[in-house]
């Protein structure tokens, strides 16, 4: 199928549009989720350590892994696409799958140029770097940013970049007096940096899968032509933000300089020609030029070409879960539905007895007598979230059948800590 066909199919369909307590004490359980004594006040540091599915007692386990949509591995379909792949020296630019995932990419975002890049770290670094070129150039990022808060402080240290935070609002924008009263107004005056870059993240991982508002992108895209500045989205869920709100990923893009975009195995980074060949090297220089890249790059072209559309399933599964937590008897959760908009669900609960990572740990154990009261034992794996909440996230390995499975796990888990409690009484 041509991407152009592809476009337009994508485009028409888109516009259409109890178990008895488990004897583990309180300590264990907070030791294997990640203390929340330990949390800054914020919470976002402390990210929680509900990792490994631990093994069950129940003979007949399940698991449903919604710690991030990062877990998602290549199904039969992929691997023989990888398989498959014709390859060649990437680093030569002889690579035919990645060459070609690369025209699909910037086809798709309406870019002049798109580079295959390993990680989204590594893409977002070299998109700073081509940005900010003399050491000591600013950027500024939202304080809850994936780029300020996850990825090591690499644009300082590998790049001599300086970052200026703004506040995230709960959507993930920027308050945009707040954005302009950040960008320096002295250079060359040495007593400053020169600003040269705004970066946003769409869907906002931090906020819970929010989609950024096309007016906000719009404004601030205004504010930095004002300013000669560049614009700069990581967009590791920039098609989930496409498909919620049923546009193509290039009307979302029109807004931006560069793009980074992920997929199971690697990272697209999109921009104009003009940054092309500056990306190339710092990539070079990074470590990430990567010789026969062509088997990821087919793992890519399947997810550009045929998997987009199916991220509607993941914001359904999402949604569905949502509402059952609200529905919830005993009422131990709070989610504001309107929030929900992706594949991301953060939520809060709202019974003072029960912490997100006893939770979390408690979702992720199978307690005595589970097999007996849901016919087998079900590990729910999430994490406890900053500022007391919980995130769950959907993705491809989850079916409704998964979601069901988690909810059934989650009212058995707030009713069996309601009667402990009333027990303790
Ligand atoms: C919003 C966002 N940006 C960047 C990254 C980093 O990607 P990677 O783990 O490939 O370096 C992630 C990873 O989950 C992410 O969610």
């Amino acid at each position: 199928m041509s991407l152009k066909t592809f476009s337009c199919r994508v485009l028409c369909k888109l516009l259409k549009h109890e178990v008895v307590a488990s004897k583990k004490t309180l300590s264990a359980r907070d030791a294997a989720a990640g203390s929340p004594g330990r949390s800054s006040a914020r919470g976002y540091y402390n990210s929680g350590k509900v990792s490994q599915p631990r093994p069950g007692k129940a003979a007949h386990v399940r698991v449903v892994d919604l710690r991030s949509d990062t877990v998602t591995k290549p199904g039969p379909a992929m691997r023989q696409a990888m398989a498959a792949a014709e390859v060649g020296d990437d680093v030569m630019r002889e690579d035919p799958s990645v060459n070609e995932l690369q025209e699909i990419a910037a086809e798709m975002f309406q870019m002049e140029a798109a580079l295959f890049v390993p990680t989204g770290t590594m893409s977002n670094l070299i998109a700073v770097m081509v940005h900010c070129r003399e050491r000591g150039d600013e950027m500024i990022v939202g304080d809850l940013s994936h780029l300020h808060i996850y990825e090591q402080g690499g644009s300082a240290q590998l790049a001599g970049v300086h970052a200026t935070t703004v506040d995230n609002l709960p959507d993930g924008s920027f308050d945009l007096e707040q954005l302009e009263s950040k960008i320096r107004h002295g250079y060359p005056d040495p007593h400053y940096p020169r600003s040269r870059l705004i970066c946003v993240e769409n869907t906002h991982n931090i906020q819970g899968g929010r989609v950024l508002p096309l007016t906000f992108l719009q404004e601030v895209r205004a504010l930095a032509d004002r300013y000669g500045l560049s614009v700069h989205m990581d967009g590791a869920r920039v098609m989930n933000a496409a498909v919620a709100m049923g546009l193509p990923p290039s009307i979302i893009l029109q807004h931006t300089h560069t793009v980074r975009s992920g997929f199971p195995g690697g990272n697209l980074t999109g921009w104009t020609q003009r940054l092309h060949n500056p990306a190339v090297r710092c990539r070079k220089a990074l470590g990430g030029g990567m010789r026969q890249a062509g088997i990821l790059a087919a793992a890519g072209k399947l997810s550009l070409l045929e998997m987009v559309e199916r991220l509607e399933e993941d914001h359904h599964n999402a949604k569905t879960f949502a509402q059952a937590l609200l529905e919830c008897d005993p009422a131990v959760f709070a989610v504001d539905m309107a929030t929900v908009e992706t594949n991301i669900l953060r939520f809060r609960i709202q019974e003072p007895t029960l912490s997100p990572s006893e939770f979390c740990a408690r979702m992720a154990e199978v307690g005595e007598g589970e097999e007996a009261a849901l016919g087998q034992g079900i590990q729910v794996l999430m994490y406890p979230h900053f500022s007391n909440t919980v995130r769950a996230v959907w993705h491809l390995g989850i079916s409704p059948e998964d979601t069901q499975l988690a909810i059934q796990k989650m009212q058995l888990v707030a009713s069996q800590h309601i009667k402990e409690k009333v027990r303790a009484q």
